[in-house]
């Protein structure tokens, strides 16, 4: 693995604009479950139906009602949601950002880690559980500022239905996310995947964009994913134990000025 640490170390730092997206994986060892492969809320209980969107649409206080009182694994999610802290990977990706090595992150996670580790640059694509959004005008409040005594809750700046800023399954990614993200992708001439089974659009599409215009793209986690053999590199360890070897790599390159 030191090999490939350096390996990935030299390609970060050589790169003009590398941009991270992160799944789920990235947040299995803050306490939160992932959806797929083992141990995954999908492979236990099966996915989702794909119209949840618009079963809210046309019913919107019986969204608003399990979202009050979550049962099941909905229930699991949230309390691991409320109790999760960032671990080293998240601090290791905010230290990459700060010494201008990482660009930006495209997280299809909606626990706010990133955020909560320091990052700055990040894009919510799938959206921030503290959050709630209009589905008219787009305007975000925080959940807990929401007045939730008449259901459904409705926009004060256009009187639009609100629900929680979470993406769920048929819903159409936020416009202003999703055009955050097709711009730093078409920017990435290198982009690190960490956590992620690159099986979800639009995010899966990413990293074959980068691929496309000539990037390069190094995965980071303890599977192989649909992804893997498109990239240059793979670090086969989980999130919190390789970022940290990588950003020290990187630091140690910078340090040395083995940088172009
Ligand atoms: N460190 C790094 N990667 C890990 C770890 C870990 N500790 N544990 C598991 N992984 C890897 C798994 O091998 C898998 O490849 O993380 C990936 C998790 O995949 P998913 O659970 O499918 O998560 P994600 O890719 O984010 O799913 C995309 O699907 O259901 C939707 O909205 C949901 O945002 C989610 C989207």
């Amino acid at each position: 693995m030191d090999e490939a640490i350096e390996r990935a170390a030299e390609i970060l730092v050589n790169q003009h604009y590398v941009v991270c997206l992160t799944g789920a994986g990235m947040s299995v060892e803050s306490g939160i479950r992932p959806f797929r492969g083992p141990g995954g809320i999908w492979t236990e209980h099966g996915q989702p139906p794909l119209d949840d969107y618009r079963r809210f649409v046309r019913d919107p206080v019986a969204y608003w009602k399990n979202l009050l009182e979550p049962s099941g694994i909905y229930r699991e999610l949230y309390q691991a949601l409320e109790q999760a802290q960032p671990h080293r990977g998240h601090d290791a990706l905010a230290a990459l950002e700060r010494c201008g090595v990482v660009r930006y992150i495209i997280t299809q996670n909606i626990d706010d880690l990133h955020r909560k580790s320091g990052s700055v640059h990040v894009s919510e694509i799938h959206g921030n559980y503290s959050l709630c959004r209009c589905i008219s005008c787009g305007t975000r409040f925080k959940r807990m500022d929401v007045d939730v005594s008449l259901l459904p809750p409705r926009c004060p700046v256009c009187s639009g239905l609100v629900k929680s800023d979470v993406v769920i399954f048929g819903e159409p990614i936020p416009e202003d996310s999703g055009r955050e993200c097709v711009e730093q992708v078409e920017c990435a001439d290198c982009m690190l995947l960490v956590g992620t089974s690159a099986c979800v659009y639009p995010a899966a599409g990413f990293p074959k964009q980068v691929v496309e215009s000539g990037g390069m793209l190094i995965e980071i986690g303890p599977h192989p994913t649909e992804i893997t053999d498109l990239c240059q590199l793979v670090l086969r360890g989980t999130a919190a134990k390789t970022l940290p070897l990588l950003a020290d790599a990187v630091h140690a390159r910078i340090a040395n000025g083995k940088q172009k």
